[in-house]
């Protein structure tokens, strides 16, 4: 019986290692900001710009003030892409780079003057070793959706945080608020006309809503930045990695896409 244990103790993580189970979580996520365990933020190159805040992001409870002010100060300081992907790389103040990310940041993928601005949750395993997002199972999925719906060329595809959350687990609300400055700069740099909320966590962090994704996809909702600038229009859809587990729920996804790239034809279509 011992000399057998350590065998199926091996069989077992590798079944679990198939699986993508990589890490051992507690069932409720340890918030490093509130424990004061994540690494001091490193001071702005400049002195920040007075950025004006007309809305405080939602987070579960912790101060993040401090790391919110900061990612402030660099995304307005950031003139371009290149840039703002730097400010990011430079970024100290979001604890998931020192939890789950193994590599990198991970910031986007496509066309940088897109139309369609594509914001999923954060990056799994494949999209932390290789630094892009959407580059794994789900992101294949999501790839042939987009062609789909004739979307390839215009998007620009991004997440809420831009750290691997451990054990691929849902980012917190606290860790999305402290990576908002940056998504909104992205937003402003590359002004889409339109934004595709893939999954719960991303609607509900974009959208500053407590409504499940259920009930918010399929509809348009208009997202507004933190410095009262003009809005946009957001159509929540469902998460490619719950399609892959409920394929039954892909014409529902279909059909926020088309829902979407219609309103983007009408746009372009010339009066
Ligand atoms: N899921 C996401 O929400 N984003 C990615 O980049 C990959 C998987």
């Amino acid at each position: 019986m011992t000399a057998t244990l350590p065998a199926a103790a091996e069989s077992l993580l590798a079944f679990w290692a198939d699986a993508g189970v990589d890490a051992m979580l507690l069932d409720e996520p340890v918030d490093r900001i509130a424990a004061g365990r994540v690494a001091p933020p490193k001071p702005p190159p400049r002195p920040p710009a007075p950025a004006p805040v007309a809305r405080v992001l939602p987070t579960a409870g912790p101060d993040v003030s401090t790391a919110v002010a900061q990612a402030r100060a660099l995304a307005a300081a950031a003139p371009d892409l290149e840039a703002l992907a730097a400010a990011i790389a430079g970024f100290d103040g979001c604890p998931l780079k020192f939890e789950g990310a193994a590599s990198q940041a991970v910031f986007y993928r496509g066309d940088p003057s897109a139309p369609v601005m594509v914001i999923g949750e954060g990056p799994g395993q494949e999209e932390d070793q290789r630094g892009q997002p959407f580059v794994g199972r789900a992101g294949k999925l999501l790839d042939r959706m987009l062609a789909a719906a004739n979307l390839t060329e215009r998007v620009f595809i991004t997440n809420t945080v831009f750290w691997r959350p451990p054990g691929n687990r849902t980012p917190t609300p606290a860790e999305q608020a402290v990576c908002a400055p940056f998504v909104e700069r992205a937003i402003a740099l590359v002004a889409p006309a339109m934004l595709l909320l893939v999954g719960g966590a991303s609607a509900k962090a974009m959208l500053r809503k407590d409504e499940g994704i259920l009930s918010l996809r399929g509809r348009w909702h208009e997202w507004r930045p933190s410095d009262g600038g003009p809005e946009l229009p957001a159509m929540p859809t469902l998460h490619p990695a719950f399609l892959l587990r409920q394929p039954g729920a892909k014409k529902r996804a279909w059909s926020d896409l088309l829902t979407l790239t219609e309103r983007l034809d009408r746009q372009a279509r010339p009066e």
